[in-house]
C-alpha cells in the first residue's frame, strides 16, 4: 500500500469494514453468514472460534440506529423519582460544559416518574405538572438545541413500575404522543405486564414507533426474564439481559457475569443491554468502578451515565472520559480524539471499532476463578484484553494467546487503556500484568507484522 497519513488509513477502513458489514447483512440470509464477519478486512487466517459469532449480523431491526451501542445518560441510578425540568436542563448543560457530550453521551434519557398517575382525559399521558411544568416538547427543544437527543420512559404493562401509566393498549397512541413532542429514545420496561409474554407485549410498540416516521432507538427493559436475546433481535435496538443493577461490587459482576453469555447475540443494529452505569455512585471503589467502565466497555454495552454529572469528582470524569476505552466501544468519524501523540508508531493503531463483536470471558484460574480474563476481536486484527482481579488480594494475571484466540507466533504491541502507553511492542505467546484487588486494567493488542505491512 502506498504511503499515506494514518488518518487517511483510518477512515478508509472504518468506511471499509462498515460499509462491507452493512452490504453483507443486507444480502444473505442468516444461514449464509459468514461465522468470523471480522475476517472481512483482508484477515487470512480464521481466529479461533471461541468466539462465537453465529448470530452477528442478524440484529437488525432494521430503523438505522445502533451500528454502535448507545451512549448518555439517565435519570435513575442516581435521582430515582426525585427529578425535575430544572435538573434535566442543567444535567444537559453539564453534559455539554464538561465535553462528555462530545465524547458521544448524547442521549438524555428521562426514567421513570416523569408523568402524572392518570392519563387525561382525551387518554393521553401528562407530564408531571410540578416537575415538568413546561413540558416535554419544552425539554425537547432545549436538549435539540444543544445537539443533543430525548429519551423518555414508559412500560409494556398496565403500569410503569412507579405507578405511572403504562403503554399497553396504549401503544400507537403514546408512540405518536412521543413523536410529537421530538422523543429520540424509548425505554420501554417491564413492570404489570398481566402475565402476558413479552414477546407479545415488545413488537407493537415498535410497530408504532415506527408508524410515527420519526427515527426512535428502541431500548427493550425486559430485565432478560424471556432470554430477550433469543427472540429481540428485530424488536429493539439493545435489550435488557439481567434485573436492575445496583450500586455494588456485587451486583455488577454478577451482572457482567450473565450479559456474558449472550456475547454472541450482539453486534451492529442490536446489543444485550446488562444495564446502566453505577460509576460516581458511591458505592464502590475506584478500581471497582474503572472495572466496570473497562468491562462494559469490552461487552459492547450501552454506555449510559448514572450519576450527578453536575457534581462529578475527579476520579467519575477520569473513568467516564477515558476515549481509548470508550473507543474500543464506539466508532469515531470524525477528529474527535486528543490528536495522537509521537507514540503512534503502528499504522493499524485505529481508534475505534466498527466491528461490534462483543467481547468476553475467555479464561479465568485462581479462588473461584477469580482471575479472569476478557477479550475481544476489534477490527484491524487487533484484539482487547482485560485483566480483571475479581480475588480479594493482588495478583500477577497472565493471558495466554491461546485463551485470547492469537496464534502463539504472533507477535504483538500492548497498549494500556488506563494509563495511556505501550507498556510492550514486542509481546509473543503470552501477557501478564500485576493487578491489585478488585482492579481491572486493559489493553489493545496489534499485530506488529500486519502493522508493518500495511504502512
Ligand atoms: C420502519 O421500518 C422499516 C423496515 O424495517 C425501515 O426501513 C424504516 O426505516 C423504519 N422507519 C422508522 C421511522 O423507524
Ligand atoms: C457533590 O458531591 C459531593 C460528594 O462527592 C457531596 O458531598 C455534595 O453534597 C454534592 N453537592 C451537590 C450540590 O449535590
Amino acid at each position: 500500500m502506498a504511503k499515506i497519513s494514518g488518518k487517511h488509513v483510518l477512515l478508509t477502513a472504518i468506511l471499509y469494514v462498515y460499509i462491507t458489514a452493512v452490504a453483507v447483512t443486507a444480502r444473505l440470509l442468516p444461514s449464509e453468514l459468514p461465522l468470523h464477519p471480522y475476517l472481512i478486512n483482508g484477515q487470512h487466517k480464521p481466529i479461533s472460534k471461541i468466539y462465537d459469532t453465529s448470530k452477528y449480523g442478524i440484529l437488525q431491526l432494521g430503523n438505522g440506529l445502533a451500528n454502535t451501542p448507545q451512549m448518555g445518560w439517565n435519570s435513575w441510578n442516581y435521582f430515582r423519582c426525585d427529578f425535575d425540568e430544572k435538573v434535566i436542563k442543567e444535567t444537559v448543560d453539564a453534559l455539554v460544559t464538561t465535553g462528555l457530550a462530545k465524547l458521544g453521551y448524547n442521549y438524555v434519557n428521562i426514567d421513570d416518574c416523569w408523568a402524572e398517575p392518570t392519563r387525561n382525559s382525551e387518554g393521553k399521558i401528562v407530564p408531571d405538572s410540578k416537575s415538568f411544568p413546561s413540558g416535554v416538547k419544552d425539554l425537547a427543544d432545549y436538549i435539540h438545541s444543544k445537539g443533543l437527543k430525548l429519551g423518555i420512559y414508559s412500560d409494556a404493562g398496565l403500569y410503569t413500575c412507579q405507578i405511572r401509566p403504562g403503554s399497553l393498549k396504549h401503544e400507537y397512541d403514546d408512540a405518536a404522543l412521543f413523536a410529537s413532542w421530538g422523543v429520540d429514545y424509548l425505554k420501554y420496561d417491564n413492570c404489570f405486564n398481566l402475565g402476558i409474554e413479552p414477546e407479545e407485549r415488545y413488537p407493537p410498540m415498535r410497530d408504532a414507533l415506527n408508524a410515527t416516521g420519526r427515527t426512535i432507538f428502541y431500548s427493550l427493559c425486559e430485565w432478560g426474564v424471556n432470554n430477550p436475546a433469543l427472540w429481540a433481535s428485530k424488536i429493539g435496538n439493545s435489550w435488557r439481559t439481567t434485573d436492575d443493577i445496583e450500586d455494588s461490587w456485587e451486583s455488577m459482576t454478577t451482572i457482567a457475569d450473565i450479559n456474558n453469555k449472550w456475547a454472541a447475540y450482539a453486534g451492529p443494529g442490536g446489543w444485550n443491554d446488562p444495564d446502566m452505569l453505577e460509576v460516581g455512585n458511591g458505592g464502590m471503589t475506584f478500581e471497582e468502578y474503572r472495572g466496570h467502565f473497562s468491562i462494559w466497555a469490552l461487552m459492547k454495552a450501552p454506555l449510559i451515565i448514572g450519576c450527578d454529572v453536575r457534581n462529578m469528582t475527579a476520579e467519575t470524569y477520569d473513568i467516564l472520559t477515558n476515549e481509548e476505552v470508550i473507543s474500543v466501544n464506539q466508532v469515531f468519524l470524525n477528529d474527535l480524539l486528543t490528536p495522537p501523540s509521537s507514540s503512534v508508531i503502528f499504522a493499524n493503531e485505529i481508534s475505534s471499532d466498527p466491528l461490534g463483536v462483543q467481547g468476553k470471558k475467555v479464561d479465568s484460574y485462581g479462588p473461584d476463578g477469580c482471575y479472569q480474563i476478557w477479550a475481544g476481536p476489534l477490527s484491524e486484527q487487533r484484539f482487547v484484553l482485560a485483566l480483571w482481579n475479581r480475588c480479594s488480594k493482588p495478583s500477577t494475571i497472565t493471558a495466554n494467546w491461546g485463551a485470547i484466540g492469537l496464534e502463539s507466533s504472533t507477535t504483538v504491541s500492548v497498549r494500556d487503556l488506563w494509563k495511556h502507553k505501550y507498556v510492550s511492542l514486542n509481546s509473543a505467546t503470552s501477557f501478564s500484568a500485576h493487578v491489585d484487588a478488585h482492579a481491572c486494567e486493559m489493553y489493545i493488542l496489534a499485530p506488529v507484522a500486519a502493522a508493518r505491512s500495511a504502512s
